[in-house]
């Protein structure tokens, strides 16, 4: 396995973030004869190699889906296998991913896990807080319902004004209070293992994101199949509600018109814009 130091080889655009539904380790399991949870020990290493691919190609935010908040629903000995395993990964990783200067977070309805595992995403969290090359954000026992109930909640006791009837709530009012308020939207959805299903995942987040959906089974997705999602999502058009034609002649009248075309938020400083600063 390489480290996650290698130097940037960037060419062309990457989206900024980019956001994994991991699914299929237990059927890659099964192919070989082997028990399900085979399939999360070598989705682990796949996680690896996802971090370091987007290290390398100068994606800033990578959001995996690890734990739903419906997969308490599978036999204990599963649940009891992903636990340990995330336990494991974070005593082992740490270290690796502090030197690669990836910030990571974990976002979810914590209270559920054991306290020996909160505390350790507490520690790992504050190790890795002051880095900004790489936010890793795994979402355990995450759930897009859970979070839109939650932020709306935690919105309401900060503005209990708004709580009136026919007070005007925007979006830019509840968005600060969203699990994952301080990473842009994703540019680019990854689902693996072949359904074609958003799952309960970042429901609010994938509004004009671009979807992709691979055949691969997460323990088989690796560079190749990273670069293939990207080069599928240079292809598209990114409109946001405006037509074509907007697009082009935004084209030709701006400096940075490339990056809207690129899938860059036009309602974004362009300052700000990862696809104009790589
Ligand atoms: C979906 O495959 C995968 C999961 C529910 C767990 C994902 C966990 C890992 C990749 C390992 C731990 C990761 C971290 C970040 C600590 P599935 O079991 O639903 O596969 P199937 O659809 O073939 O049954």
């Amino acid at each position: 396995m390489s480290t996650l130091n290698s130097s940037p080889a960037i060419v062309g655009r990457v989206p900024r973030h980019i956001a994994i539904i991991m699914d299929g380790n237990g059927r890659w399991a099964s192919r070989r004869m082997l028990p399900r949870v085979a399939g999360h020990v070598r989705g682990v290493d796949a996680v690896r190699a996802s971090v370091e691919a987007c290290l390398d190609r100068g994606v800033r935010y990578l959001t995996l889906f690890a734990f739903s908040s419906e997969n308490w629903r599978r036999p204990a000995e599963e649940v009891g296998v992903l636990m340990s395993l995330f336990l494991s990964v974070l005593e082992r990783e740490i270290e690796r991913l502090d030197r690669a200067r990836v910030r990571l977070r974990v976002i979810g309805d914590l209270k559920a896990f054991d306290p020996k595992l909160r505390n350790r995403i507490v520690e790992a969290e504050a190790r890795t807080a002051r880095h900004h090359r790489l936010t890793l954000t795994i979402c355990a026992n995450y759930g897009g319902r859970w979070d839109i109930s939650q932020a709306t909640r935690r919105l309401l006791d900060a503005c209990p004004e708004l709580a009136r009837p026919g007070a005007a709530i925007e979006p830019s009012d509840f968005e600060p209070f969203l699990a994952l308020a301080y990473a842009p939207e994703p540019d680019l959805f990854i689902r693996t293992g072949g359904e074609q299903r958003i799952s309960n995942f970042l429901l609010w987040q994938l509004a004009y994101t671009e979807l992709y959906f691979s055949q691969a089974f997460w323990p088989d997705f690796d560079g190749v199949a990273l670069d293939q999602a990207i080069a599928s999502y240079r292809s598209r058009e990114r409109r946001f509600g405006r037509t074509s034609e907007q697009v082009r002649q935004g084209l030709e009248q701006s400096p940075v018109s490339e990056a809207l075309l690129a899938g860059a938020n036009p309602s974004e400083p362009y300052a700000t814009r990862a696809d104009l600063v790589i």
